[in-house]
């Protein structure tokens, strides 16, 4: 198998497993997908990657070239984008409990706009504009109450979620009058994210025309970001609605809602993460064990929820191949189980594969959001690398941890 003309045995062979191989052109196709297609004629747009989703240096160098803005939840992403001399001018600093020295860091360094969680962040932020006498550009995070079908745990806009404040509540108001006082902090608009792996646009117009309702309320054109959530294919009955569909079709709605209700406003902003990295996005293991049970059979691979917690958290759902056997019949059910001291380190369940032996390559798809980032060292495991590939290129982005690396902290 080759991924952008980069045969997969020969990155084994250079980089060993278990590996993270991104395609890089396909990034960069994503990210033009929505920035050629997130367009309108009444209001201005942005597009933000939200680096939650995968965050190295070399993929936010890929976002300064494709002249996406970004979103940055914490200091090791802010400091991400300043490693790579991002343009901070369109960095959105969000979180929901910003520490003293991250908002510190984002005034230092003339952080666009900080998306403003709660009351009592605002007057931290505002205390500290005082202190360094800088101004700031901020969005309020809105609970607006949509609950998209995704999975429990990466809902975040249900009334109690911990993200946002719901409108006119004491929380809010709070922040109006802070805001209305201050010579410091310059309200943008709002900020609202609904979820995450989200397929249905409805919910989307739903969250869109409540923050449309609330602009109503406000005589200056507010900036609005409907945040990230856009889904991604792992599997095929995950049927995922293209850019050019999502992008046109949420701009679509804005302008007819902006003039049902005869408003405007001055920027419409969106923050894909997943949907520009997952697919693009693979991770390599070696077979080492085969294991057959009463009624089930593993295939042992050399990494597992350290490198992909996304299964045991979420019943995540993947496809695999085995290298070199990819047209091979698929004749045995096989439980693709990690290395990890704990049963629930369970890759994919279930799924149909060749017969392998000890020493095959195997091969999970779309693993490219949410894996790296949310790698663990648990049984000391160390970060696998992270290679990038193009056009029969292969270019290392990120060297696998060593265990020095790992125990040269601890006393
Ligand atoms: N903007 C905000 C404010 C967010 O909280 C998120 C994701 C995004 C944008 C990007 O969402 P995306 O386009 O990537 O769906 N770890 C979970 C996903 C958590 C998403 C958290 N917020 C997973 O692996 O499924």
């Amino acid at each position: 198998m080759k991924i952008s003309g980069v045969d997969v045995e020969f990155l084994k062979q250079k980089y060993n497993t278990p590996l993270y191989i991104y395609d890089e052109e396909h990034i960069i196709k994503n990210m033009n997908g929505y920035l050629n297609n997130f367009k309108s004629n009444k209001f201005n747009t942005e597009v933000l990657y939200a680096s939650k989703a995968f965050c190295v240096k070399e993929m936010i160098r890929l976002v300064k070239q494709a002249g996406m803005s970004l979103d940055v939840v914490s200091l090791g992403e802010l400091k991400t984008a300043l490693a790579v001399d991002f343009d901070m001018s369109k960095v959105y600093f969000h979180g929901n409990n910003k520490s003293v020295e991250e908002i510190t860091c984002a005034l230092e360094n003339n952080v666009g706009t900080i998306v403003v969680d709660n009351y009592m962040e605002l007057v931290t932020l505002e205390n500290l504009c005082q202190k360094f006498q800088k101004k700031c550009n901020i969005l309020i995070r809105l609970n607006v109450g949509v609950e998209a079908h995704t999975h429990k745990f990466i809902v975040t806009a249900h009334v109690d979620s911990k993200f946002g404040v719901l409108y006119e509540s004491i929380e809010y108001n709070n922040m109006m009058d802070l805001i209305r006082n201050s010579n410091y902090i310059n309200f943008k608009g709002f900020h609202s994210h609904i979820g995450s792996q989200i397929f249905d646009l409805q919910a989307f117009s739903a969250a869109l025309e409540k923050l449309i309702n609330i602009c109503k309320n406000f005589s200056q054109p507010l900036i609005l970001n409907i945040g990230g959530g856009f889904g991604v294919k792992y599997v095929d009955e995950d049927k995922p609605i293209p850019f050019d569909v999502v992008s046109k079709t949420l701009i679509d709605e804005c302008e007819k809602s902006l003039e049902k209700n005869n408003i405007q406003i001055e920027k419409l902003c969106i923050e894909p993460g997943r949907s520009i990295v997952a697919e693009a996005g693979y991770t390599l293991y070696t077979i080492g064990g085969i294991k057959k049970t009463p009624n089930k059979l593993y295939y042992f691979i050399d990494g597992g929820m350290t490198d992909n917690i996304r299964p045991a958290l979420y019943q995540a759902k993947y496809n695999a191949d085995i290298i070199g056997k990819e047209d091979m019949l698929k004749s045995q059910i096989v439980t693709v189980a990690g290395k990890c001291c704990e049963s629930g380190d369970i890759i994919i369940e279930n799924i149909p594969l060749p017969k392998a032996i000890k020493g095959d390559l195997l091969i999970t798809h779309t693993t490219g959001a949410y894996g790296y980032s949310m790698s663990s060292n648990y049984n000391k495991a160390l970060t696998p690398a992270v290679v990038f590939v193009n056009d029969g290129k292969d270019k290392l982005v990120c060297r696998r941890q060593t265990i020095d690396e790992l125990l040269e902290r601890e006393l």
